[in-house]
């Protein structure tokens, strides 16, 4: 199946909470991010990967007095000693990062609010009802429980398991009814507009029950961002953080490069779809802007068969994986262990089982073999295969070529899940050809030299395929791959190869010196 590959990309994990630090739950979003857009952008397509945290809101003042600083300073510190350095621990490559208290994003927020009421979208009213501060959300009477114990009385969020807030307000409110049939539409005319289908599904039904209006302030705190047309009010953070996609990519301030980057593949976790799939639309619609490209909510990764989560305090830190294993093994784990889109429970067993047996055995066996017979056989110089090819280099190019090509289907899929499966097939194929081979036998008698070359060769050039597509998961291990197979002098710098192209045959130069292998994935030390 052919497919059409875009002009641009441009794809926005959600903006994090400040509150506490990352664990691998928001790990995981972003790896998938950079990931995909490693992939678009060594496709020669015009990518841009956006994150960033969301810093205003009741959750984080309350953890800011309760740790005795201001809102501000907590969230600087938070940004600076937590979320920004997750970047260099999961080896992100991020075109941007923003931080709702930046000027660039409060000013534009205020523009699109003062739009949004010159359009008549926002009026004022009174709100009464129950605000869960975990969520930050509004909660309608059917979205909770009944407490128990401690909570014996009261109305409870059934996420958070917390007493919901009673508010009595007076509020301004978006026209979020008004949208109800074009969200509907939308839905209908592009059917992947939500992914997975089982999210689609429950949004669908949600909005087909009916819409109401969306209380867009707050006028007991003022930790937010001020209402333009009445500063009494703050407002409410999610109508403010879900601007972040279009106030740092230029709305309001640099149009050119809002039209280049506009609209957003929204990668979010699956209990947040809602907001980005109903209320951001909506929103968009009634500023006169176009909805996102999509809306793919992957699972949640769990522990214990529950959402791992900071208020529950399962947490675990991406550093934790990420110092015994390295950054590319816990890129490559997440991806491959868990099909993108469901849940999927973590465990220190599966991670390490998955590491020896994929990754040190699979991989990195192949690459140390086939590196080290070319230095022992040919001199560390890649032969040429033409006089001795048989069937079986043909069996092994083919499969190169068909992985390739299915994989860069899976990833504009965004099935990375299924992409890294492909791509197994040629590390498999790979391993069980030079099993069945046997170079080292070959290479005891000169009248099997040709039969040599062509093997070497074939195996070396499907590494080289290998590197390449899998850099976008794997950058560190790829890229000492690609030293040794003496491809940075041949073919160029590693990001420079495209990724849909690598399963063409024959591509690593004949002549090439290789280089030395740094191990791509080191024993660790088992004592989990
Ligand atoms: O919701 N499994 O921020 P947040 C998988 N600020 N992904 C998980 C996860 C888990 N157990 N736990 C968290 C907010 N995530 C708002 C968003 S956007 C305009 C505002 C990931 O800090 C997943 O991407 O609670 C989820 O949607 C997100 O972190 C929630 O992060
Ligand atoms: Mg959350």
């Amino acid at each position: 199946m052919a497919i059409t590959r875009p002009h641009s990309f441009f794809i926005a994990t959600p903006i994090f909470y400040v509150n506490d630090v990352p664990h691998i739950g928001h790990a995981y979003t972003e790896v998938a991010a950079d990931v995909l857009s490693r992939w678009m952008r060594q496709s020669g397509i015009d990518t841009w990967f956006l994150t960033g945290t969301d810093e205003h809101g009741q959750k984080i003042m309350r953890t800011a007095m309760a740790n005795g600083v201001s809102p501000k300073e907590w969230a600087d510190r938070l940004v600076e000693q937590a979320w920004k350095p997750l970047l260099a621990t999961l080896n992100l490559a991020n075109d941007d990062f923003i931080r709702t208290t930046e000027e660039r994003h409060e000013s534009a927020v205020t523009k699109f609010l003062t739009l949004l009421h010159d359009k008549g979208f926002i009026y004022q009213g009174e709100y009464e009802g129950f605000y869960c501060v975990g969520c930050e959300e509004y909660k309608a009477p059917g979205d909770l429980h009944e407490g128990q114990g401690d909570y014996e009385g009261q109305k409870v969020c059934e996420i958070h398991g917390r007493p919901v807030e009673v508010l009595k307000e007076e509020n301004y409110f978006f026209k979020m009814s008004d949208f109800q049939e074009r969200l509907l539409e939308l839905y209908r005319d592009q059917p992947d507009f939500i992914q997975p289908p089982s999210v689609r599904n429950e949004i669908v039904a949600f909005v087909t029950r009916g819409l109401d209006d969306l209380s867009i302030s707050r006028s007991n705190i003022d930790w937010g961002i001020e209402v333009p047309f009445d500063n009494r009010h703050v407002t409410y953070v999610w109508f403010e953080a879900l601007l972040n996609y279009i106030t740092a990519t230029g709305w309001g301030s640099d149009e050119a490069n809002f039209q280049r980057r506009w609209p957003a593949i929204q990668l979010v976790g699956k209990d947040i779809a809602r907001f980005h799939a109903v209320i951001w639309p909506a929103m968009l619609m009634a500023a006169g802007l176009k909805p996102p490209a999509k809306v793919f909510a992957h699972g949640w990764l769990l522990v214990g068969g529950e959402k791992m989560s900071k208020s529950k305090l399962t947490g675990i830190a991406p550093s934790a994986i990420t110092d015994v294993f390295g950054s590319d093994a816990f890129r490559y784990y997440f991806l491959r262990a868990i099909t993108f889109g469901s849940d999927g429970s973590f465990s220190w067993e599966d991670l390490s089982a998955r590491y020896e047996a994929e990754l040190a055995n699979g991989f990195g066996n192949l690459a140390s073999r086939v590196i080290a017979m070319i230095h022992r056989y040919r001199d560390g110089v890649v032969p040429n295969p033409s006089p001795g090819t048989s069937e079986a280099e043909d069996a092994l190019a083919a499969t190169v070529q068909s992985a390739v090509s299915a994989a860069d289907e899976a990833m504009h899929a965004l099935a990375p899940h299924e992409a890294l499966h492909q791509i197994w097939r040629i590390v498999d194929h790979a391993n069980g050809y030079i099993t069945e081979q046997e170079p080292w036998v070959l290479a005891k008698d000169d009248a099997n030299a040709e039969r040599l070359d062509a093997v070497l060769y074939s195996v070396a050039d499907a590494l080289r395929a290998l590197a390449i597509v899998l850099s976008p998961f794997m950058p560190e291990a790829t890229q000492k791959l690609w030293h040794a197979l003496g491809a940075e002098v041949s073919l160029g710098a590693l990001v420079n190869q495209r990724v849909f192209e690598a399963g063409a045959r024959g591509v690593l130069p004949v002549g090439s010196h290789l280089g030395e292998l740094e191990p791509l994935f080191p024993r660790v030390e088992q004592e989990k």
